[in-house]
């Protein structure tokens, strides 16, 4: 009995590891365009990809700050700031925004999902509770059997262990108990929500974020910023295009200027985007 359990654990957890089984970054119309649906290290010790270290959010066992875990970036390029746990295993990402570069973030979030450290804008998402982060982290072995995350926290406050909004696993969850509405799906990206969009809402209330389903599951999200950012690590879904994938579209971004050229990022925990509607 017991050694059935066991096995069936472990099938589990094998099953749910091939879901989130990679974390790559920035959708692309040609998948082998150079910086489209990019691999992100998982394990910094076993192979950085070229990210190192930015700063240190822990101390001792806690956060010492607005932020949980140890930080790390590519090339200087602040769009994608990847947490690590105290052990080196995925954590989070945030992209970090130079307030020179983002004029009018909606004011509705600022100080909520929107994290002001004195010099950036700060969009922060964990991928496990982030109460381990600083503490016990993860091993490699738990990377293998749990994947990418255990979950979808997006910070929404200056205490990352307790202001957070936690994504449901299930798309019937947030379709039945949430304020995030159903977009469209769109090819190679997914179902994707929009949190509480509405078509007569003021643009100083759309919600930075967005999160994305496959399969009925959470295997995706993403930042959607009304800035005009230069990082190769940020898509630039043309006007057009962007009734594709939210319904309905705020009248505000016609009228609103920061809304015309938009700066958004998918970010994937699947490997599998072939098949995403
Ligand atoms: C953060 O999100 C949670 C869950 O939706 C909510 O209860 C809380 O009020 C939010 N906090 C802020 C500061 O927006």
């Amino acid at each position: 009995m017991k050694v059935l359990y066991a096995f069936a654990a472990a099938f589990l957890a094998l099953t749910h590891a091939a879901s989130w089984d990679s974390l790559k970054v920035t959708w692309n119309i040609n998948p082998f365009s150079g910086n489209s649906f990019a691999d992100l290290p998982r394990d910094i010790k076993k192979d950085a990809m070229g990210f190192v270290l930015m700063d240190n959010q822990c101390n001792g066992n806690q956060p010492k700050g607005p932020f949980a875990g140890i930080r790390y970036w590519k090339d200087n390029d602040p769009a994608v700031v990847l947490i690590f746990d105290i052990n080196g295993i995925i954590a989070g990402i945030q992209t970090v925004v130079p307030k020179t570069n983002w004029a009018l973030p909606p004011s509705t979030w600022l100080g909520s999902v929107i994290t002001d450290d004195g010099k950036n804008f700060v969009l922060t998402a964990y991928f496990v509770d982030p109460k381990i982060i600083c503490s016990s982290g993860r091993t490699p072995l738990d990377l293998l059997s749990q994947g990418t995350g255990t979950g979808l926290y997006i910070q929404n406050g200056s205490n990352p262990l307790t202001d957070l909004m936690i994504a449901a696993h299930d798309e019937s969850q947030t379709q039945q108990h949430t304020q995030w509405i159903f977009g469209h799906c769109f090819y190679t990206m997914g179902d994707h929500y929009w949190y509480n969009v509405r078509s007569d809402m003021p643009c100083n209330e759309f919600f930075p974020a967005f999160l994305l389903y496959n399969k009925k599951q959470l295997n995706a999200f993403g930042w959607a910023l009304n800035a005009d950012l230069s990082s190769p690590r940020y898509e630039h879904p043309p006007h057009s295009l962007i009734g594709q994938f939210m319904n309905p579209v705020p009248q505000c971004f016609q009228t609103d200027s920061t809304f015309l050229r938009q700066s958004t990022m998918h970010i994937y925990f699947s490997s599998e985007i072939s098949d995403l509607c």
